[in-house]
């Protein structure tokens, strides 16, 4: 028996025959998906596939030429693009921290746009920096640049949390890290959104990383979503795309029988 149809208020990110057009390319044609309540989904794609972009149609960012996008059952472009992202959290790629600003002042950035009084703000830093593993009393007055690759990655998802959104976009959030860091930093970071009771989406070039976090793994190529498949069921798929990411993760398909 297939699955029951999910209701309208698990799904929190509904993409129908979405096509998006910019300058002369077509980055996506036709993608449909529907990410409910709780999923943490795993979004692979080769570069330029356009796995950013997609990222940036659901807090518009940017708008799809066709289709529609939805976020909590409601079309982005009804929605108050302000109020829609202060409502999810967003890692761009890179971080893109304020390289200005000190720590404490890039994780509270969102909190001091709605107002909220400084000894408040001063807090909820402080415990976003514990709950990503920064002692606040060493990093809080830090500045970007007097901070590793991984310590920067850190802060941008401190920073996404701030005001607590239910929702959580990741754009390839623990890239530059070496193997080690990020195997701990991955983990650490799939238990923090099941605890939180977070929806994400997570960019990723990697497979091994998609696997080890994702609830589910998605893979993008030539403007399609090519595969769609829980990790068990990833590395049996028959989809040329999908196959020649689990070849070159040195993850070959299981034999058929
Ligand atoms: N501002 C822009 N104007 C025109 N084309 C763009 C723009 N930004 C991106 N593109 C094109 O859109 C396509 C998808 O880009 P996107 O950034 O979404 O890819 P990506 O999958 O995130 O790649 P990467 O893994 O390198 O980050 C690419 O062909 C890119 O050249
Ligand atoms: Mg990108």
């Amino acid at each position: 028996m297939p699955p029951p149809a999910p209701q309208a208020e698990d799904l929190q990110v509904e993409l129908r025959q979405v096509c998006l057009t910019r300058g002369a390319t077509v980055v996506l044609d036709g993608v449909s998906l529907s990410v409910r309540r709780g999923e943490l989904v795993a979004l692979l794609g080769a570069s330029g596939s356009g796995k950013t972009s997609l990222l940036k149609l659901i807090n518009r960012m940017l708008e799809p030429t066709a289709g529609a996008v939805a976020v909590e059952g409601r079309p982005t472009t009804e929605w108050d693009p302000i109020r829609l992202r202060r409502r999810i959290g967003y890692v761009i790629q890179d971080a893109g921290l304020f390289p200005h600003y000190t720590v404490a002042r890039n994780i509270g950035l969102l909190l001091e746009l709605e107002g909220r009084p400084a000894a408040q703000r001063r807090a909820r830093v402080d415990r976003l920096l514990e709950l990503v593993g920064l002692a606040p009393a060493t990093y809080a007055d830090r500045f970007p640049a007097e901070l590793s690759g991984g310590e920067r990655q850190r802060v941008g998802v401190a920073r996404a949390l701030a005001l607590d959104p239910g929702l959580l976009l990741l754009d390839e959030p623990f890239s530059a890290l070496d193997p080690v860091v990020r195997a701990r930093l991955q983990q650490e970071f799939a238990a923090l959104a099941r605890e939180l009771g977070k929806t994400a989406l997570l960019v990723t070039h990697d497979l091994q990383e998609a696997l080890r976090i994702g609830t589910r793994i998605c893979l993008l190529a030539n403007g399609k979503l090519v595969a769609d498949a829980a990790p068990d069921d990833f590395l049996r798929l028959d989809a040329p795309e999908a196959r020649a990411y689990a070849r070159a993760a040195g993850l070959g398909a299981a034999p058929q029988g």
